[in-house]
């Protein structure tokens, strides 16, 4: 147990993004024991200066040999970075996490999320995937559910906000705003088409069958986190003019009875989970009130009474803490904690 407060050389690569900003701020809240952070982005932020508990560090440019030495590497960059650096720091002996999409089909590499699937954390070095921020906020609501009456179908559509993409897009959405309520022409460089005062069906880029990257990744990346092939999901992304926290439409069918009451017992134990649902009250979960929460919020439980066992909510989850950068440090506390057992 000693071992385990042993303290860490700690990496972040894209420590200059949304991303990689918010996993600076959850190790300031000493999630993990840091004895030494280092931060790496490009060459266009090389030399920046972030400050870690009062102390200021200085962003350096990505290279391999600065990967070396390393206990916990987060990479927070971008699918080309990671492809290019991610082996590199596993192999030197880093326990390397990954937030892009780049390895999570890898069938050697665990798909993690700390509430859902735990076991599938090793120790010793080598890459985790932190899954897709709309697909980590699914499980971890459906978990507690998919044990007790076992998931046979879900029907989701999402509505995520810009953040998901990146310190661009959401400076993109305050512009195009800017724009228009100054009468100026707006410029549309990050997302397809106008994003103020608009949503778009496009997330990732499209697939010969006409489903969007982001809503395959839905559906295989569940089946691999619940470790179940026969989970059928079919999924609708769209991106909506939201600054944080992304929100999502979840229709699941069950092979077991589930009754309204048994959902509300179940998600109100679930780890990770808080249930917002008193509609009359014009209580549920919204945007705006998970941008400073680490739960998935689950609100306005129906049954579904089209099918013998369904059930219908609204989710909504922080994308840049529960969606990328707190389970990314969540991994690497379990790991921490398998390490010594
Ligand atoms: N945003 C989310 O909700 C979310 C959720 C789940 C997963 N992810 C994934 O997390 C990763 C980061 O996303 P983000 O939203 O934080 O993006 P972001 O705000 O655009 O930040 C990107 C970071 O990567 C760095 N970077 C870009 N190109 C690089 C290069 N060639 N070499 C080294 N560093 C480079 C950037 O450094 P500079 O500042 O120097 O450009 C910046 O620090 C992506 O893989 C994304 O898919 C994001």
């Amino acid at each position: 147990m000693g071992k385990m407060t042993q303290q860490k050389r700690v990496g972040i690569v894209g420590a200059t993004g949304l991303v990689g900003r918010e996993i600076i701020s959850i190790l300031e809240e000493n999630a993990l024991p840091v004895r030494e952070l280092n931060l790496f982005a490009s060459m266009r932020t090389a030399g920046e200066i972030v400050e870690f508990k009062g102390k200021g560090i200085v962003v350096k440019e990505i290279q391999r040999k600065l990967l070396q030495g390393h206990d916990i590497i987060f990479f927070a960059s971008g699918g080309d970075v990671s492809r290019e650096f991610c082996p590199y720091a596993a192999q030197v002996g880093a326990l390397v996490i990954d937030n892009s999409s780049e390895f999570r089909m890898e069938e050697k590499v665990p798909l993690v999320v700390p509430e859902v699937n735990p076991e599938k954390v090793f120790s010793g070095p080598g890459i985790i995937s932190n899954p897709n921020c709309s697909t980590i906020q699914m499980v971890v609501a459906l978990k507690s559910l998919h044990e007790a009456a076992q998931l046979k179908r879900i029907v989701v559509s999402t509505y995520q906000s810009v953040s998901g993409v990146g310190k661009e897009a959401t400076e993109e959405l305050f512009e195009q705003v800017r724009c228009i309520l100054s009468c100026q022409e707006i410029k549309a460089e990050v997302f397809s088409q106008q994003i103020a005062f608009n949503i778009i069906p496009h997330i990732d880029y499209f697939h010969p069958n006409h489903y969007s990257n982001e809503e395959l990744k839905m559906e295989r990346e569940t089946q691999k986190i619940f470790a179940d092939p026969t989970i059928r999901v079919t999924a609708t992304c769209v991106r909506v003019p939201t600054f944080v926290g992304h929100g999502a439409a979840i229709n699941a069918e069950f092979h077991k009875p589930l009754t309204l009451e048994k959902s509300y017992e179940l998600l109100g134990k679930a780890p990770g989970v808080m249930v917002v649902d008193n509609p009359s009250n014009s209580e549920y979960p919204t945007p705006i009130q998970s941008v400073d929460r680490d739960e998935v919020m689950v609100g306005r439980l129906r049954i579904d009474q089209t099918v013998s066992s369904g059930l219908n909510m609204w989710i909504v989850a922080n994308n840049l803490r529960k969606g990328a950068a707190l389970n990314a440090v969540q991994i690497a506390q379990e790991w921490l904690k398998h390490q010594y057992e």
